[in-house]
């Protein structure tokens, strides 16, 4: 079996802080790069994997019908449903004697989706994983508590390999125990924290409590990711926390954590890490690709990975393309939603985001809410749980009301917290 151009891909070393070449190469060094790797990648996944042959077939497309990146639209689209269908190991494309981790993610309905490294995927991943944590703005020395889970997810092993790369120290908390977190801040000083930005609220609830103030902790930078939050969440964490709260982005399917990340000298969305992955924008009921800056489907191909390639995986969180700026690599903007996650409420839709947002906006609230969506007779009923005074519900209340359209009950009370990702809607109308 040969890697072609995968067996070619240099891993510059991670010693220094300084941008490697390909992250401020031309655009069409870049577009070069690309190429090569697609089309080494297609050819890898048809050869490889029955599911993606078949696929192609059916489409009446082969691996060199590929000659420009453009060509790739001509592409069937890869969908959970195809990891399902071959669950658990079918969709791998090296022989399980080249394989050297496994992850899951558990999904909300039935199998969980099975996703595979070989050694150089490994290698990649920690490396793209380095690159994202120094784009955060990591220094020489600076420790890394990681609070994201260890285990099956790949939140809290890519960011361990990723700080390790860098030559950081790394503290592999995982998630839980959150008087555990807060005393071992307290006492390890660690400059980055990696940790989902609910999670982070917790231990700075947690420290609060402690009559610890999360101001005068020693943290100075977090890498936050996993779940959505939005821009106002972020203002709020950097407040209350005193750190600088930067954007980390990726999904299990195409690596774990370190596709995308946002870079600490402009915070303006998530550099994609284009070199290894190649982004496309969908509109997500047609399937046809819309130009960069328009909102759509985030669809990912990948250029290097030899255990899972994925083409044109459909990833069901929204968002758009933007052009490079600290590095030149295209962007995308931050992540509110998946298609997923959107409420369908008599007839408005409504992404928990929005909802964020208002909270955030909202004096005497607090960032915990979960929205829990009921039929009342033949009526779709909305409430917002948050935690407050009264006031602030009302007021929340009026705002949902004036700016979406829809009538929300909104109640306080305690919100359970979440030591992973946060679940932000339970939905109890019948299926
Ligand atoms: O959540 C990988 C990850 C770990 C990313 C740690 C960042 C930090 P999955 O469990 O497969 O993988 O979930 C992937 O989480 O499709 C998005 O819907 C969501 N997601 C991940 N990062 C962000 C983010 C990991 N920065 C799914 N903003 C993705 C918004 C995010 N949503």
């Amino acid at each position: 079996m040969s890697f072609g151009a995968a067996a070619r891909i240099l891993i510059p070393s991670m010693k220094t802080f300084e941008l490697e070449p390909i992250e401020k190469a031309p655009r069409e060094e870049l577009r070069r790069l690309q190429l090569e790797r697609l089309q080494w990648s297609l050819k890898h996944a048809y050869d490889n994997v029955a599911q993606f042959r078949k696929k192609f077939d059916v489409a009446g497309v082969k691996p060199s019908d590929c000659r420009t990146l453009e060509d790739l639209r001509r592409f069937p689209f890869t969908t959970k449903a195809d990891l399902r269908e071959t669950y658990p190991f079918g969709m791998f494309a090296v022989p399980m004697d080249r394989i050297v981790r496994i992850h899951a993610s558990s999904g909300t309905t039935g199998k969980p989706t099975v996703v595979g490294y070989s050694a150089r995927d490994i290698d990649t991943w920690s490396h793209l994983m380095a690159r994202s944590i120094r784009a955060a703005g990591a220094r020489p020395g600076d420790k890394v508590h990681v609070a994201y889970g260890y285990g099956l997810f790949t939140g809290g092993l890519g960011a361990h390999y990723g700080a390790e790369r860098l030559g950081l120290p790394v503290i592999p908390l995982g998630g839980g125990m959150t008087e555990r977190q807060v005393q071992l801040i307290a006492d390890f000083k660690p400059a980055i924290i990696m940790v989902t930005p609910s999670y982070m609220l917790a231990i700075a609830d947690e420290m609060e409590r402690q009559g610890f103030d999360p101001k005068k902790s020693s943290l100075r930078i977090g890498i936050f990711g996993a779940e959505p939050w939005t821009n106002e969440m972020r203002v709020s964490i950097e407040r209350r926390i005193g750190l600088n709260a930067i954007d980390l982005y990726g999904l299990s399917e195409v690596m774990g954590p370190g596709v995308a990340q946002e870079c600490a000298e402009t915070k303006d969305g998530l550099t994609i890490w284009e070199d290894h992955f190649y982004p496309e924008i969908i509109d997500p009921e047609t399937g046809a690709p819309v130009a960069d800056g328009e909102r759509g489907e985030l669809v990912f191909t990948s250029l290097t990975k030899e255990a899972l390639p994925v083409i044109r995986y459909r990833t069901r969180d929204l968002t758009r393309l933007l052009p490079p700026t600290a590095r030149t690599m295209r962007r995308m903007e931050k992540i509110t939603g998946r298609s997923d996650d959107m409420l369908i409420i008599r007839g408005v839709n409504l992404f928990p985001s929005q909802i964020e947002e208002f909270i955030l906006k909202t004096p005497g609230l607090s960032p915990h809410y979960v929205l829990e969506v009921t039929k009342q007779g033949p009526m779709d009923h909305l409430a917002v749980i948050v935690e407050g005074t009264k006031e602030g519900a009302a007021s929340l209340a009026h705002h949902i009301k004036s700016y979406v359209g829809i009538s929300a009950e909104v109640r306080t009370g305690n919100v359970e917290r979440s030591i992973g990702k946060a679940k932000r809607v339970i939905d109890k109308r019948p299926k």
